[in-house]
Order: structure tokens, then sequence, then C-alpha cells
């Protein structure tokens, strides 16, 4: 029987499954992963704990002596791996989350002719979590290491490289770098600003690729399984719930949000709100917002102030509630926002609360706020061009019934719950299959749907414009806040 590995290295744990070649889940194992963050807005990882989280994860794959056909890895998008010539990382991973580099993405972006020709070269603005101001960084700030560097790789290739000794990366990950141009190849000028010589910059591959074969030194039991080139993780988890055509949308409530949406016009967002990546087919692009407190903002409420509410009484609270909220407002900017804001000094409100108003009215508007923050990405989306024909909804957040409910009631349309909900692992394990020739078309189910109502909708569509004036109306005070903010906890 074949046994097709999905593995993905994110932020928090590494994550692999097994599937059959019909796409059924025949065993899930993850290892934890835990963040160094050695200074106020800095993530660092170790790769090596990449490294032993994955082969404990193979081992479990391989228990009772399955034998697995082909083994594919995804992973952590942006993340920095600087190697030196003995293939030994000369610095912690610099993760997507780490923003210490705000001042070598301006001096980038300023050295490559400002940020409109930027934009228009790489398809996105040159963003503190992306790859290249790392590179810069760590050239400016830890000299002798950088001069040691011989190769830089993202994590997934990391993992490939220990598992077949070839340095790759695929598209869809390279266009997260800052440094692939739109047409898709490395752009030297960028690279050189870093002080990047070509020979450092790993191969290009299509996701899918087999880079390699495992040698029995690393584990016996795999002697000879092919090693796939996955994709971005956020790629992966929408080609693993059949996002793949122009207009297919992914909503992801998880920790964070994201809109991933496959376009047909692969134009950037000249103004920079709105992501646009590579996907893992050959020629296919998305665009993405990203909102960086999606479950978040409702685990953050509930910890605070309603840790004796289970699940189930908060979605009953939630549904108590009218749509609207009785005119309570939340932004869900507790951690700053990526997209479209692109504000590190947002913070969280609560707007419009009253003493008429209850614990249900103010748990509803955290679903809300969260959920107008991806209509806000969607709506961009849509403007540059992409007509979206379905939508569906993955992550935690998305057993919630009222929240995919209010997600259709403001698109205005259906949305879809996947028959298999187990992200970028499950669409990495798409890519084993199909570079050993097996179609897995069939694998992408749909389980059950939501259908707008839309009454609601034009009540939130009311509440959904103050939402949006509401930013631009506090944006100046955010920025007079935060810096009170990192003045007292400094
Ligand atoms: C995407 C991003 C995150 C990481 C998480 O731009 O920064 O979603 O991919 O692993």
């Amino acid at each position: 029987m074949e046994i097709f590995a999905g593995i993905d290295v994110g932020t928090t744990s590494v994550k692999g499954i097994g599937v059959d070649r019909y796409g059924k889940i025949l065993f899930s194992y993850s290892k934890e992963l835990s963040l160094q963050t050695p200074r106020p807005g800095w993530a660092q990882q170790n790769p090596e704990d990449w490294w032993s989280a994955v082969v404990e994860v193979l081992k479990d794959l391989c228990q009772d002596k399955r034998r697995l056909s082909a083994v594919s890895i995804s992973g952590q998008m942006h993340s920095l791996v600087a190697l030196d010539e003995h293939s030994k990382p000369v610095y912690p991973a610099i993760l997507w989350c780490d923003q210490r580099t705000e001042k070598q993405c301006k001096e980038l972006t300023e050295g490559l002719g400002g940020e409109l020709s930027v934009i228009n070269s790489f398809g996105n603005p040159i963003l503190t979590g992306f790859t290249l101001p790392k590179l810069l960084w760590l050239k400016e700030n830890e000299p002798e290491l950088f001069s040691k560097i011989r190769k830089w790789l993202l994590p997934k290739d990391y993992i490939v490289k220990r598992l077949t000794g070839r340095s790759t990366i695929d598209y869809s990950d390279a266009s997260g770098t800052s440094a692939l141009s739109i047409g898709g190849t490395f752009l030297a000028s960028a690279l050189e600003l870093c002080g990047i010589k070509a020979s450092a910059n790993p191969e290009l591959v299509d996701s899918g690729t087999i880079a390699g074969y495992i040698s029995g030194e690393i584990l016996p039991i795999l002697e000879g399984v092919p090693v796939v080139v996955g994709g971005a993780d956020n790629a992966a988890a929408a080609f693993g719930c059949g996002v793949e055509r122009p207009g297919d949308v992914m909503v992801s409530l998880g920790t964070s949000g994201t809109v991933v949406a496959v376009t047909k016009t692969p134009v950037p967002d000249p103004e920079g709100r709105i992501h646009l990546f590579r996907h893992v087919s050959p020629d296919s692009f998305y665009h993405m917002a990203v909102i960086l407190s999606a479950t978040n903002s409702l685990n953050w409420f509930k910890d605070r102030f309603a840790s004796d509410l289970h699940f189930a009484e908060v979605e009953r609270l939630v549904a108590a509630s009218p749509a609207g909220s009785i005119g309570v407002i939340f932004l869900p900017y507790l951690n700053g926002e990526r997209t479209p804001h692109r504000d590190p000094n947002a913070r969280g409100t609560l707007v419009g609360v009253s003493s008429f108003h209850s614990r249900g009215d103010v748990l509803r508007s955290i679903y809300e706020g969260v959920v107008f923050a991806l209509r806000e990405g969607t709506e961009l989306i849509s403007d540059l061009g992409t007509e979206i024909s379905s939508v569906r909804i993955v992550g935690g957040g998305s057993r919630s019934k009222s929240w995919c409910q209010m997600i259709a009631d403001n698109l205005g349309r259906e949305v879809w719950l996947p028959g298999v909900d187990e992200g970028a692992a499950y669409g990495t394990a798409r890519l084993a299959a199909s570079a050993l020739g097996f179609s897995s078309d069939s694998w992408i189910t749909l389980e059950s749907k939501f259908s707008p109502d839309l009454r609601r909708k034009q009540i939130y569509d009311e509440v959904f414009d103050i939402y949006k004036d509401l930013y631009r109306s506090l944006k100046n005070d955010f920025r007079r806040l935060g810096e009170l903010q990192n003045r007292i906890v400094e």
C-alpha cells in the first residue's frame, strides 16, 4: 500500500501525516517546538530543533515497519536559515514574526528605487517578516558570522537539505523572500545589496520536485525514500483544501487569520496592502491578506475576562446577541496589524460599549471584528481583479458555526467546510502523491455549507463601514499610544 507522508515545519510544532492513495489520513503525529524571544520583537528558533522533531515524526510515521512511498515537506514562510561551508547554521533561524529589521527594510527599499519600484519587482513591499532584510541585518549586526554564510535557505528547505544534501527552494516559498522577481528569477541587484553572492542562493525548483532520496545513514528504515520539495505553508494549506484554480479562496481562522485567493491576474497591490505570492502549481499566483489576531482575539478575551466559559457557552452567548452586536465594534489589532494596515502600533479596541451591553454582545463583537478584518482583505483582493468563485473555511475557528455563518453573511456568498482540514501537511502529502504520478484530485471533498442571510448582510454592511472608518480615525492615536506603551514596558 502506498503511504504519502506530508510534513509541515510550523512555528509551534512539526506535524506529520501519512495518507493513502485515496486521501485517507492513516496516522498523524506532531512534536512541539519552542520559540526564543531574546529581545522584544525578536523571534528565533534553532534549526537543529526542527531537524530533531522531523526525525521523531518520521520515526513515528514508520512505526511497525510501515514503508513510506514519499516524504514531502512544507514549512513556515520567510524565516531565514543561513549556513556556513559545513552546512551548519551561523546564527539561529530568524523567523517570519521577528520584527528587528525595520531599518534594513527601509535601506533595501531605498536602494532598490523606492517602494513602488520594489512592489513592481517583487509583487510586495519589503516587510520586516520577509527574508532578505534578515540577511542584511546579519551583515550589519553580525559581520563576522555573516562572512561565513555560504548558503541561505528557508525552514522546509533546510530539512530537505539534511535529508538529501541538496539546497533547493520552490517558487511559492521563494516568492516570500523579497529576492524573487514576479517573473520568477532571483534579482541579483537585491541580493547584492545584502552582500549575497549567486552561489549562496538555493536552486529554484517547482513544488513537487523530487530533490533526492533519504540515505540509510539518517534513518535505515527510510533508505531510498524520495524526498519531495513541498511549498510555503499557506500555499500548501490552500492546495490541501482544493484551493487551486483562479477564483478559489481559502479563509483560515487560526491564531492569525488569512485569506488566500488564487488569481488569474498576478498584479501586485500598488499600495502594498495585499500580498502577491506564487502558488504550488507552476505559474500560478495567489493574493493573500494576513490578520495577526484571529482566534487569538477570542482566546485573549476569554483568558482575561471570561475564563469561566466553555466554548459551547461562548457560542450560545454569541448566537443570542443580534448581528451587529447592538453597535459594539471590536478592532482585532491586539498585536498590531499586517494587512491591510501594515501598522505595528495598531491596537485592539472596543468601541460603542454602554452599560446596557452584555458579555455576549462583547463576545459577538470580537467574532465580528475578526470577520470584518478578513472581509476588508477579501474586498481589497476583489478590487485587484480576482473574481471569487468559491470560499472554503479552515482552521480551529471554523469549528464555530457562528463564525462560519458570519463569514458567509459578510461576504454575501456560500462558504464551505472541506472534508479534510489538516492544513499544510495534507497539501504537501498531495504533492508527494503527484510526484510519484498519483492523482490526488479525489482527495478534495466538501463537508457542509453556510449560506448568506441578506437581512443580516445589510446590518453588517452598515457596521463594517463604521469599522473601516475607525482605524482611519484612530491611526495617529495608536502611534502615540504605541510609543507610550513601549516606553513603559522598556
Ligand atoms: C505569511 C506568514 C505566516 C507564516 C507562518 O506571510 O508570514 O503565515 O507563513 O508560518
